[in-house]
């Protein structure tokens, strides 16, 4: 089995019991569902309610952080408690290539989130664009890296890589590693260790080839497995050995290492 590390099941434009079988069937399990803001996080973790292999997220995207405020941070906590499933807390970090919320606002949720995180013992997943110097120099700052963090969908050099490493961090990587001009990201997620590697879809975004351009769904994180299966030399059956053993590691998924 293939685990889904960041999708958006809320986001995803089909009959939700659909695509996860259909992802089954194509041996990927479990899936981690993300949420973007309250509403799509309550619905993050009843999808991990509903079906056995989906794991939630809950978090405040930072493109939503416009309009947060300090109860909403309370409530993610409410929600983040509520339940078994949930597994990490996100997605978090900094968008200054959207830019659709100030960024001082998205700094202040970023340190919020990762307060939950450790104060929660789950995994902290982050969302880095065009923003990797504040958004190291935060983790650094809030000690994100006394609970397990996720750089999500990374976009580093090998220079950020050699930092996130050596302060611990997974490193996942999405659909764009397949694409035909994604060579300098396919050499940075070859120096990856192997026990720090994940892979996601960021379902219905960045579908990989050859799907580019459209609408992404859980299973074709197979297609990205299979690429960082090619980068290393290794078998796509190696691949999903350790991927498996990094999600449950990152995670804490079938373990009860989870602080309550
Ligand atoms: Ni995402």
């Amino acid at each position: 089995m293939i685990p889904d590390t960041h999708a958006h099941l809320d986001l995803i434009d089909q009959e939700t019991g659909k695509v996860i079988s259909a992802a089954e069937q194509a041996g990927v399990s479990p899936i981690i569902t993300i949420g973007i803001n309250l509403a799509s996080s309550t619905e993050a973790v009843w999808y991990s309610r509903s079906f056995d292999s989906v794991y939630a997220a809950v978090g405040i995207h930072p493109n939503d952080t416009g309009n947060m405020t300090a109860g909403d941070a309370d409530r993610l906590e409410e929600i983040a408690r509520g339940d078994d499933k949930v597994v990490a807390i996100g997605e978090t970090g900094l968008d200054y290539y959207r830019d659709r919320s100030p960024a001082e606002r998205q700094k202040d949720a970023f340190r919020a989130h990762i307060r939950l995180a450790r104060r929660l013992g789950m995994a902290l997943i982050v969302h880095d664009r065009q923003a990797h110097d504040d958004t190291l120099e935060i983790l650094k700052e809030e000690k994100a890296d006394e609970t397990r963090v996720v750089m999500h969908c990374f976009s580093g050099n090998p220079d950020m890589l050699r930092e996130v490493l050596g302060r611990g961090y997974f490193v996942s990587f999405a659909g764009p590693i397949t694409f035909k001009k994604s060579q300098a990201a396919r050499k940075v997620a070859s120096l990856v260790p192997d026990d720090r590697l994940l892979a996601e879809t960021d379902a219905p975004f960045l579908s990989p080839e050859p799907f580019r351009g459209k609408p992404n769904i859980p299973e074709r994180v197979r297609l990205v497995a299979n690429e960082l299966a090619r980068t290393r030399g290794i078998s796509p059956e190696e691949m999903a050995g350790l991927l498996t053993a990094n999600t449950e590691a990152a995670f804490g998924i079938g373990t009860k290492e989870k602080k309550r």
